[in-house]
C-alpha cells in the first residue's frame, strides 16, 4: 500500500502532464478557478469521478472546490468562495485526519470504515443524491515552509494498473500546487494591500477638504457606473474604480487658506488652485505601474474640457483620455449634489441641468449620455456614501 504513495520511475508522459498543469495554473490568477483547476488536474492523475477541496483555515478547513462527473452536485452542495462553509480540522473527519498527519490517506470503502478509525465518513450527500462514494484518496496540499495548507479527497478512482504511479505523481502535483497557491495568495494579499494604499492616498489627498473618504468613495463608484455603461471591459472598469480616487491628489500641495477659502478664489489664488491636476501627474508620472499611470492621466486631465476651454493643457474631444473624460463628469456632479467650503449643496435637479447643458461643452456628449443613463443607481451611491464628518 505505501509504495503505492512514492513515485517511482516518472514516465515522460508524467513529466509532461506535470509541465503542461504547472503552466496552466500559473496563468490563473482568479482564486477560486485556480482551486478548481488544481482539483481537475489532480483527479485527471488518479481517474477520480468526483472530489472536493479545503484550504486550511486555523482550525477550520474552509470548503472551496467540488466536482463531480456523475451527477449535477450543485443541486446537493454549493460552494461559496466568499464566505466558504467551514468543518473543524479535527481527526474526526477523513479529510481533517489527512489535513492533521501531512500524508495521503486511501479509504478503500467509505461507507466501511474500521471502527477502530479516528475518522469517519458522513454519508448524507451520499444519501441525498444518489450518489456512491466508494474509494477516497485524501490528499493533502504540503507547502515545504507553511505546513499544510490545504487537503483534496480524490472519490472514486480509477487506477489502471499501469498507472500505477499516479497517486505519486498526484501527490508531487499536490505539492507544487501548494507551492502556487501560496503564491497567489501572497500576491493578491499584496495587490489588495497596494489598491487599498491608492485608496487611502487618494483620502489623504482630501483631508483638507469636508468630507473624504465619502467622495472618494462616490468618486469611485460613480466612475465605475458610467465605464460599466460605456462597455469598458471588466478589467477597465476596475482600474478606473481604483485610479479615480487620486484625481485630486495634486490637492495635498494646495495651501490650506486657497482650498478651505469659504469664498470665490481671487484670480491669483485660482492660478495656484489650477495646479492641482499638474501636480497630482507629477507625483505619479514616472511609475512603471499601469494602474499608477492611469492615475497620473485621470490627475491631469480630469479638468480639462470636451472643447478644449478647460486646464491643464487645454485638450479637446478624443484627446483627452477617456478615463479622465468620465470622471470629469462623476467629479463635478458630487462637487455640485454636495456642499464646499465655497458653496452650499445643490439639488439634484439643478446639478443635472448643469451637466446636460454642458454637454459637448464641458463633458463628452457620450459620458453625459452614459451618465444619465445610470442616474439612478449614482443616486444610491449618493446615499450610500454620506458627509461622514
Ligand atoms: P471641487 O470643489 O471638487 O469641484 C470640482 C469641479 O466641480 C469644479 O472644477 C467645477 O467644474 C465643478 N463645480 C464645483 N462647484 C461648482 C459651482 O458652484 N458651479 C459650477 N458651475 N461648477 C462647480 P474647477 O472649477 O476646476 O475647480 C477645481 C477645484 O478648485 C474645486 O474642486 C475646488 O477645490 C476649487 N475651487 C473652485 N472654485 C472655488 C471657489 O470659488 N472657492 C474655493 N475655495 N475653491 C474653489
Ligand atoms: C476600502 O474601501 O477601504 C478598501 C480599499 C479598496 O477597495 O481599494
Ligand atoms: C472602452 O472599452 O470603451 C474603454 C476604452 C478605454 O478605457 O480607454
Ligand atoms: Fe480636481
Amino acid at each position: 500500500m505505501t509504495d503505492l504513495f512514492h513515485l517511482e520511475t516518472p514516465s515522460v508522459d508524467a513529466l509532461k502532464f506535470m509541465m503542461d498543469a504547472a503552466i496552466e495554473l500559473e496563468m490563473e490568477r482568479e482564486p477560486s478557478d485556480f482551486l478548481d483547476k488544481v482539483l481537475h488536474y489532480s483527479r485527471d492523475i488518479v481517474g477520480a469521478r468526483a472530489g472536493s477541496l479545503y484550504l486550511v483555515d486555523g482550525d477550520e478547513l474552509s470548503f472551496l472546490a467540488c466536482q463531480n462527473d456523475d451527477l449535477d452536485i450543485s443541486q446537493f452542495i454549493t460552494v461559496n468562495t466568499e464566505q466558504p462553509h467551514k468543518i473543524a480540522r479535527t481527526e474526526k473527519s477523513i479529510a481533517g485526519y489527512a489535513s492533521l498527519h501531512g500524508e495521503p490517506l486511501m479509504i478503500q470503502d467509505a461507507h466501511h470504515i474500521d471502527n477502530s478509525a479516528p475518522y469517519s465518513f458522513d454519508p448524507a450527500i451520499d444519501k441525498k443524491s444518489g450518489f456512491h462514494t466508494q474509494t477516497i484518496l485524501a490528499m493533502p496540499l504540503r507547502h515545504p515552509k507553511e505546513g499544510v495548507i490545504g487537503v483534496m479527497e480524490l472519490i472514486n478512482l480509477q487506477i489502471k494498473d499501469t498507472h500505477h504511479w499516479s497517486i505519486g505523481l498526484v501527490r508531487h502535483f499536490a505539492m507544487l500546487s501548494a507551492s502556487s497557491i501560496v503564491n497567489l495568495q501572497m500576491e493578491k494579499s499584496l495587490e489588495a494591500a497596494y489598491l487599498e494604499t491608492i485608496f487611502r492616498l487618494g483620502v489623504a489627498s482630501e483631508y483638507k477638504d469636508d468630507d473624504t473618504y465619502a467622495h472618494v468613495q462616490r468618486i469611485r463608484y460613480t466612475s465605475r457606473i458610467i465605464a460599466n455603461e460605456m462597455g469598458c471591459s471588466l478589467h477597465e472598469q476596475q482600474a478606473i474604480f481604483h485610479a479615480s480616487a487620486m484625481h485630486d491628489l495634486g490637492k495635498i500641495g494646495i495651501p490650506d487658506n486657497i482650498l478651505n477659502k469659504p469664498a470665490h478664489l481671487e484670480a491669483d489664488e485660482w492660478e495656484i488652485m489650477k495646479n492641482h491636476a499638474t501636480m497630482g501627474a507629477e507625483i505619479l508620472k514616472d511609475s512603471d505601474a499601469e494602474l499608477l499611470q492611469l492615475c497620473a492621466t485621470i490627475a491631469v486631465g480630469h479638468h480639462e474640457h470636451w472643447d478644449g476651454n478647460g486646464y491643464p493643457n487645454g485638450l479637446a474631444g478624443a484627446e483627452i483620455p477617456l478615463e479622465a473624460r468620465i470622471v470629469a463628469v462623476a467629479d463635478v456632479f458630487d462637487a455640485l449634489v454636495n456642499q464646499r467650503a465655497y458653496k452650499k449643496a445643490w439639488p439634484i435637479e439643478d446639478a443635472l441641468a448643469l451637466i446636460e447643458g454642458e454637454s459637448g461643452s464641458h463633458f463628452d456628449p457620450a459620458v453625459v449620455e452614459a451618465f444619465l443613463n445610470r442616474i439612478k443607481e449614482v443616486k444610491q451611491v449618493q446615499q450610500r456614501f454620506l458627509v461622514t464628518t
